[in-house]
């Protein structure tokens, strides 16, 4: 065989199959800085036309601030362009500290640790507290990172229906039930200390913008003896009147386990986990995706620590934020749109149909708005939809255009 026709028998039939589907991905190109508008590039036309960008994680539109850029500079002049090694050898750095020290202050808990990518934090945290004999109750709409996460824990999973409390309650009498057999066919006596189960969630879900219900999740988690882990990648500089995430935003304690990304409305790159300091150090020492991996560049974790410092002495910028979703929930709702109601900054108009969505979002882009259409299997088959992201500087006529255009695309339909 020629190695062609061996990569073919790996690769062909999954690539046709997808294209038949329509769920083939190719990706867009934009050639300008990330910020509420950029320029697409149109490669039909060798040319690139302006959009109003409504697909961003970069929510409070930090990406491309002049001052933050510039300290991004300087941080590389001073730091160079890498770190040179993992953080237990030699790349542990100064910006790395300073950076772990002022987002523990930001989120209000005693110690952080940081990652590469959010997507590292998730799976590096569960497969290290997590093992075999271990239960995970996960939510059903959970992020990919958190599913892997699990998978490589080898942890019994769980999974509960959306944000439902009392599923989760049932799943957990079920893992408890089938811990205490399990403790007797091994002749041990069975005892509920013993148990060790996780609750996992997504503290906005990212594909539905929903939140989950945190001081129930607490309760529950006290009641049951479990430990709570969420994911504020898209609460963070997001929920709560100054953006600290979920907590804030209720009012309540924290979860035991608090992971987060950097890369989304903070503008950078990179996740955490914060909570107490035990929980650090044993991250510290037992995590895979931590200890194996080259620490982040040194300039990246100076950038995303001003960020952060702009996100704490600026909120009003995440208050006008909550204004405009606000703002473009309603103007949806007043053209018939059935918006739940949300306080993230994601609003998805569920389409269904794969082609169809994919169609829509193409009509968009012609009429200037970019909203990409997300389809399996990042969400369930046949729940394709339009995820609009809203940014804290959107005015208020590109959010007007940007809803009178959806309709209008939803009106030829
Ligand atoms: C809920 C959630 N968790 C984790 C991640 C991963 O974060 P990162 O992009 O920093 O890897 C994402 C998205 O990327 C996400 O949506």
């Amino acid at each position: 065989m020629t190695n062609l026709e061996i990569l073919n028998k790996f690769t062909k039939n999954t690539l046709q199959k997808m294209r038949e589907a329509h769920t083939y991905r190719t990706m867009r190109l934009i050639e300008s800085p990330e910020s509420s508008h950029v320029m697409l590039h149109v490669k039909s036309e060798g040319s690139s036309c302006k959009q109003i960008l409504l697909a961003s994680n970069s929510y409070l539109d930090l990406a491309n601030v002049p001052e933050l850029k510039q300290a991004m500079a300087a941080a590389v002049l001073k730091w160079g362009t890498g770190s040179g090694g993992a953080r237990l050898t030699t790349g542990n750095k100064t910006p790395h500290e300073e950076l772990e020290a002022e987002i523990a202050k930001f989120k209000g808990e005693e110690a952080a640790i940081t990652f590469n990518t959010g997507y590292m934090a998730n799976v590096g945290t569960i497969s290290a507290l997590c093992g075999k004999n271990d239960f995970v109750f996960s939510d059903e709409l959970n992020h990919a990172s958190i599913i892997d996460g699990i998978r490589l824990s080898r942890a019994k999973c769980f999974v509960y229906k959306h944000n439902d409390m009392a599923d989760l309650e049932r799943v957990i009498e079920a893992a408890k039930a089938e811990f205490c057999a399990r403790e007797k066919l091994n002749g041990e006596n069975a005892n509920d200390a013993d148990f060790r189960g996780l609750i996992v969630t997504d503290a906005v879900f990212s594909m539905d913008g929903d939140i989950a219900n945190l001081p129930e999740l607490l309760r529950i988690a006290h009641t049951h003896d479990c430990l709570l882990m969420i994911d504020e990648a898209h609460a963070t500089g997001v929920l709560g009147n100054t953006g600290r995430g979920l907590a804030e935003h209720y009012g309540c304690e924290h979860a035991d386990v608090t992971v987060g990304t950097l890369s989304k409305a903070v503008a950078c790159e990179g996740g955490f986990v914060v909570g107490k300091q035990q929980l650090i150090d044993f991250l510290r020492n037992k995590s895979r995706s931590f200890i194996f991996t080259t620490a982040m560049a040194p300039a990246v974790a100076a950038a995303a620590c001003n960020n952060l410092k702009f996100i704490d002495s600026h909120p009003e910028r995440v208050q006008q934020l909550q204004e405009n979703v606000k703002f473009f929930c309603e103007r949806l709702r007043s053209k018939g749109f059935d918006v739940p109601e949300t306080k993230s900054a994601i609003i998805s108009i569920v389409i269904g149909d794969e082609e169809a969505a994919m169609n829509a979002s193409a009509e968009l882009l012609k009429r200037g708005i970019l909203i990409p259409a997300i389809r399996y299997p990042t969400v369930a088959k046949g729940s394709a939809r339009l995820r609009a992201s809203v940014m804290a500087t959107h005015t208020r006529e590109d959010l007007e255009q940007a809803a009178k255009e959806i309709a209008n695309v939803f009106a030829k339909r």
